[in-house]
This record gives structure tokens, sequence and C-alpha cells, in this order.
């Protein structure tokens, strides 16, 4: 203390840090971590469903462990991975020194890990983890539920606290922070789907923080939200928590749906064909979000003028996706197009996340829902537009712009090797799940009838493949960061990459620079 002020050195550097490419790379690293620790949990109950009867763990911790894995993936994996993306390449790409609120920034990273470690924490406690599904319906989560439903509870606070202050530093990063001449119709992509989906987490968090709070009053301060006996309504919690849970899943596909729209055009040596249709789409689809939750709902016996609604109100939601869809394909046409390996992830989102969005029609109609519902063919839904959408999307992202990041190259065949394992794999798992769950086989089980055998073990073999190619990915950007070719020419193919040398005279983003290799 005293005279020296420099800059942090050693290990404090990271917990001091409030550089924003320091906090995305810790925020990148602990999503990885998180993506492994949640993948595990798959591998386990991937065992398990291996062939039918019991034969691994027992049907309670096979509970405990579908309710972890989807909590990890989607608040320890997913989310953090696209906020440390948004907190390195934001002020970057808008031309501003950093976030607009360094020392909050700080403080969303730091209180991650506690706020995880609280939750993987509840497997060891008495009475196991969580044990009813990532959706954690009342009254089983209150009732029914082991004792660490509380730490749970606690865990769920911490972690929503940060995606809030998260989204608060990016919307008053944006609109604050861009450099001058950079219209809002100029903002690159990722910075306007960041935008949109900063204001979903701000406005949804919240309501999941009401809902964890009203179980922990249920549980421990004699309250009746959610208990009948007590004057209140199960049904309830099934409200708010999907009006808080549709919104999310576009908070996780939205920066997804971004970076896509960055890496094509790339590829294609072509410009994004239909910016402002693209904003205007996401906005649409962000606005929609809100007014469609009951559809995860249509067999709670709701009157059939609500289920028309909600029907009516999803079904919309085709429109601006198809709109996002055509715009990409549309980018594609007639390009000069190469196929190293953020393209190949790129392409891959696109048919993989057109195919979940098909099956998403498919449940959103009423009547047919009702076969659906709870089957494994919502597992495989969902998992094509989660998996698909947002784990390519990311790895495309961090093979387009590890150059940027490190100043050197990744092993490209190593890339192509761990896109085409990842595609083979991930359909190889999901693509049977549709089949089974048609046949009725239901989710969340650890155990099914024989004639469901042959589609599970190929599932099984597929996700083992799948795991195994993220190890790949692991080692590739570890290579790439400790001995990758160092090249310090052209230093991403994207338009406005060296625009923080640039300041203060963007270049209108959605222009783009020719990759090296054509010029
Ligand atoms: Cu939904």
């Amino acid at each position: 203390m005293g005279e020296h002020h420099g800059p942090a050195k050693g290990i404090s550097r990271w917990f001091l840090t409030t550089n924003h490419k320091d906090i995305g790379a810790l925020y990148l690293w602990f999503s990885f971590a998180m993506f492994l620790l949640g993948g595990s949990f798959a591998m386990i109950i991937r065992a398990e469903l291996f062939q039918p009867g019991l034969q691994l763990v027992e049907p309670e911790f096979f509970n405990q462990m579908t309710t972890m894995h989807g909590l990890v993936m989607v608040f320890g994996a997913i989310m953090p991975a696209f906020v440390g993306l948004a907190n390195y390449m934001i002020p970057m790409m808008i031309g501003a020194p950093d976030m607009a609120l360094p020392r909050m920034n700080n403080w969303s990273f730091w209180i991650l890990p506690p706020a995880f470690t609280i939750l993987a924490g509840t497997l060891f406690m008495e009475g196991g983890g969580p044990n009813f599904g990532w959706t954690f319906y009342a009254p089983l989560s209150t009732t029914y539920a082991p004792p660490s439903v509380t730490f749970f509870i606690f865990g769920v606070h911490i972690m929503g606290l940060s995606s809030i202050m998260g989204a608060i530093n990016i919307i008053a990063t944006i609109v604050n922070m861009r450099a001058p001449g950079m219209t809002y119709m100029k903002m690159p992509l990722f910075v306007w789907t960041w935008l949109i989906t900063a204001f979903l987490l701000v406005a949804v968090m919240p309501v999941l923080a009401g809902a964890v709070t009203m179980m922990l009053m249920d549980i421990h301060f004699g309250t009746s939200f959610f208990s009948a006996a007590g004057g209140g309504d199960p049904v309830l919690f099934q409200h708010i928590f999907w009006f808080f849970g549709h919104p999310e899943v576009y908070i996780i596909i939205l920066p997804a749906f971004g970076v896509v729209s960055h890496i094509i055009p790339a590829f294609s040596r072509k410009p994004l064909f239909g910016y402002d249709s693209m904003v205007y789409a996401t906005a649409s689809i962000a606005f929609l979000s809100f007014i469609v939750w009951a559809h995860h709902m249509y067999t709670v016996g709701m009157p059939v003028a609500g289920e028309l609604f909600f029907m009516y109100a999803t079904t919309l939601i085709a429109v601006p996706t198809a709109a996002k869809v055509f715009n990409w394909i549309t980018t594609m046409f007639r390009g000069s197009l190469s196929f190293e390996t953020p393209m190949l992830f790129a392409i891959g989102f696109v048919v993989l996340f057109t195919i979940g969005g098909f099956t998403g029609l498919m449940l959103s109609i009423a009547p047919a829902d009702f076969q659906y519902h709870d089957t494994y063919f919502v597992v495989a839904h969902f998992h094509y537009t989660m998996v698909a959408g947002a784990i390519f999307a990311m790895s495309a992202s961090v093979y387009y712009w590890i150059h940027k990041w490190t100043g050197r190259r990744y092993n490209e065949s190593m890339g192509k090797a761990h896109f085409w394992i990842s595609f083979l794999g991930f359909n190889l798992t999901f693509f049977p799940q549709h089949f089974v769950g048609l046949a009725g086989m239901p989710r969340r089980i650890p155990d099914y009838a024989l004639q469901f055998a042959d589609f599970n073990m190929m599932s099984s073999i597929g996700a083992f493949i799948y795991g195994a190619s993220q190890l790949l990915f692991l080692y590739n950007v570890i290579a790439t960061i400790r001995s990758g070719k160092k090249d310090d020419t052209a230093k991403t193919w994207d338009g406005a990459e060296g625009l923080e040398w640039e300041v203060p005279s963007p270049a209108p983003y959605h222009t783009f620079s020719v990759p090296p290799q054509v010029k």
C-alpha cells in the first residue's frame, strides 16, 4: 500500500481486475469449467440409460443428475459464456475503452464461483442435492424437497444478482460509450443482440428471484403461495417460473444469433444480408418471448381461450426467426464461401437450430402437445436449440476470435475434427430421442421399457462421442495459447476488428474486410 499504484501482480491481478478483457477471459474459463461439470452429469445420465435396468446409480441420484445438469448448463455454462464474450468484445466493437462500470464488472464475475460452489455443494449435503428438475416446480421443490433446497435457493439468488449486474453494465456501456458516429443502426449485430438480451435479463431475473423467494417463504416461514391446502395454487408457480423461463431461452440464444451474424458474412465474403431486418427480428422475438410462457403448461388445465392465445403467439415467433434464417442463407447465396472451423460451426448452428425450431413449432400446437408433453421429444427439441444453438455458436466464436485474443492461430485440422465429431455425436445423441419421445418415453426417468433400448443405446454412444470431442476443443485452445503459430497480421477477418485502434472513426460494422487468404 502507499506509493505503488501499479496493476496488481500474480494471482491478485485476477481477483482485483477491472479490465474487461481479463473479466471476459475469467467468464469464458469459468463457463468452460461449468460446461465440463454439467457435461459429466450428462455422461452419468447417458451411462445409466445405456441399457434398460438399473445399473449405475440409484434413481434418487439420477434425479439429482438431471436437475444439476440443467441448472449448471443453463446458469453456469451458457449464460456466463456469452456474458464473457460480451465483456471481451462489446467495448472493442463499439470503440469504448472498457465497460461502463468496471468495478461492478469484477463483482458480477466473482460472486459466480461461490454461487456454483454452493449449488454443486448441495450434492454432498444430507438428503442429497436438488432432485426436482431444473424447472423446480412447486410443491415438489417445496414440500417434498431435500433440506439442501435452501442452499439451492441461495445459489440461484447470487447467480441472478450476477446476471442483473452484468446486464446493467452491458446496457450502460452500449448506451453511453459508443464511439462518435456509431449510431444504433450502425452497431455490430452482436452488440445489438446483447443489448436486447440485457433488457430481457433485467426484466426476468427478478421474476426468478421472486419465485425462489416465495419457495423459501413456503418452506420456512409458513406461507402457502404454492400449497392448495393453505389456499395457494401450485399452477401459480409454473406461471411465474415460465414467465422467467421462456425469455430465458432467448437470453441464451439471442447472443448466439449475434455471433453467427458476424461469422457467416466473413466466410461468405459478403456483407450481411438484411441488417435492419435482423435488428427488428431480434426485437420482435424478445417482445414475443414475454407473451408465450404458458406454452410450457398446455396440460395443466387452462381454459381453451388461453391455450389458443399461447398457441398463436408462439407460432408467431416462427416469423422473425425464419427471417433470420433467410438472411443467413441469403448472405451465403452466391458468396465466395470457405469452410474453416468457425464457418462450419456457424452453418451447423443454422441447420441444427432450424431443426429445433421446427420441432418447437410442433410443440407449440396445443392439442398435439398433449402427446409430446414431458416426453423425450421435448428433450430432443430443446437440446437442438440449446446445444446446437448456444454451444455450437460459442465454439464458433472461440475459433473465430481466439486469434484476436491471443495473437496466435489455432490448429485448423483439429478444429475441423472437433466440428465433425461433435456434429456426428450431437445428432447421434439427440435425433433418436425424437423417436422414443413420440413413442411415449417420458423424460427424467432412470429406466425405461424394452422397446426403447436400441435408440437409447445409440443416444448414449452419441453422447460419449460428443463429450469426448469437447476435450479436443479444450486441448486445441490450450495448445493455441501456449504454442499456437504467432501471427500479428490481419487480426481477424471481421470489419470492425482493430476498431479499438481506430477510434474515434469506426467504419459501419456491417461492412467487412476480405479474409487474408483471398487477398
Ligand atoms: Cu417457451
